[in-house]
């Protein structure tokens, strides 16, 4: 069974934030004049058990996902989140399970464990191969080399495809765009370049520092012929793009300059259990209430289907002054 939005967008993938905290500070995420040391991050009391995750990700599934994918902050700081893939995997009617990572936990041993528990395939973020400009856009002084590391790692732990995400913000990692592309052209792994976003309110987003997925797109066609490709399901986030050559491909997601809200099928559940149905959305429904108050796995599922039917978000299509300065979710909380 499949719910279905107000615009008719059915339930078809739930991202999962197993923690808020992330050991990057990423200067558009969690800039550090506001995750600095005394922030307060959940309690582990407050977070969602492995038990309750997997038995909301079970009653999401009878509602229609498809696909799951985890997330945090970043979620390879949970402890033992293989136990949580193990469970995940096992669901029936789950057809894809992935992860969004920062890298930097994610070893030979760490990724051959994930693939061992279920894990399908990855995405590594990765926003300069420049030793000093990912430094200093992590903001922790994490090297890239270990990142890159990390990318080998999965790929030989067979989490195909690799996916590694960059964000382009203007005037910082732009110049690295070709660079990016190259090094991972002929490699088997889909390197997907990401518009800065205006998610939360900590990150000074202006517009000015959007480089557009057209003028992206036009830097890598200008070194190899790129041909247009269709998506691989209904809803896929990024645009695909061929080389040519068939050296394989590269995605933008353009969710400033084109925004793909008509077709957005995500929910997303934070670690302390809010289900978010926009990550631009001011506040979610709290589900872990639900759960611990008791409820049946009915009447639990009834709680989302009656979340998702009523649902009207489409933040990126009506963007304006006024509704960057409204109430927002942080990125780090629901996991973009
Ligand atoms: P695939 O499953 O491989 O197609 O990836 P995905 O695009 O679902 O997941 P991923 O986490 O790699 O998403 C890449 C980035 O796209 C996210 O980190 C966000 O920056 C952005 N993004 C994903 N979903 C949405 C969305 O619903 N709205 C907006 N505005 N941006 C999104
Ligand atoms: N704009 C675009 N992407 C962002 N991400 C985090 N913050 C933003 C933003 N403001 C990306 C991360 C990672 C993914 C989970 O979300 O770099 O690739
Ligand atoms: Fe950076 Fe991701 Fe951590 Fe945010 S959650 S600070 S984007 S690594
Ligand atoms: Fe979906 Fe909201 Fe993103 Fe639009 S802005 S694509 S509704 S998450």
């Amino acid at each position: 069974m499949t719910v279905q939005d107000t615009l008719s967008r059915p339930l078809r993938d739930l991202r999962i934030s197993v923690t808020d905290r992330c050991n990057f500070r990423c200067t558009y995420c969690m800039p550090k004049d506001v995750f600095g040391p005394g922030f307060v991050f959940l309690r582990r009391a407050d977070l969602l058990t492995f038990e309750e995750i997997a038995r909301a990700a079970r009653l999401f599934v009878r509602e229609g996902v498809e696909k799951i994918r985890l997330t945090g902050g970043e979620p390879l700081i949970r402890r033992d989140l293989e136990r949580l893939v193990e469970a995940l995997a096992s669901i029936d009617g789950l057809r894809d399970l992935t992860l969004t990572t920062n890298g930097s936990l994610l070893t030979p041993a760490k990724a051959r464990s994930l693939r061992d528990a279920g894990l399908q395939r990855i995405t590594i973020s990765l926003d300069s191969l420049d030793d000093a400009v990912f430094r200093s856009m992590n903001d922790v002084d994490f090297p890239v080399g270990r990142v890159l590391e990390a990318i080998e790692a999965a790929g030989a732990a067979g989490l195909h495809p690799v996916k590694i995400d960059m964000v382009v913000k203007r005037g910082v990692n732009e110049s690295g765009i070709v660079d990016m592309a190259r090094r991972f052209r002929g490699t088997g792994h889909i390197v997907r370049f990401i518009e800065y976003m205006d998610v939360g309110t900590t990150n000074g987003w202006q517009l000015r520092d959007v480089v557009p997925a057209r003028a992206i797109i036009d830097a890598l066609a200008a070194q190899w012929p790129l041909l247009p490709a269709d998506p691989n399901y209904f809803g896929e986030v990024a645009g695909r793009w061929l080389y040519a050559d068939g050296n394989g491909e590269i995605g933008v997601i353009s969710s400033v300059s084109q925004p793909f809200c008509r077709s957005c099928t995500r929910a997303r559940l934070s670690a302390q259990g809010e289900l978010f149905t926009c990550l631009f959305a001011a506040r979610g429904f709290d589900l872990r209430a639900v759960m611990r108050g008791g409820a049946s796995d009915d009447e639990i599922a009834a709680a989302i289907a009656r979340v998702w039917t009523a649902r009207t978000d489409r933040y990126s299509e009506i963007r304006s002054e006024e509704t960057r300065r409204m109430q927002k979710v942080e990125m780090y909380h629901i996991g973009g």
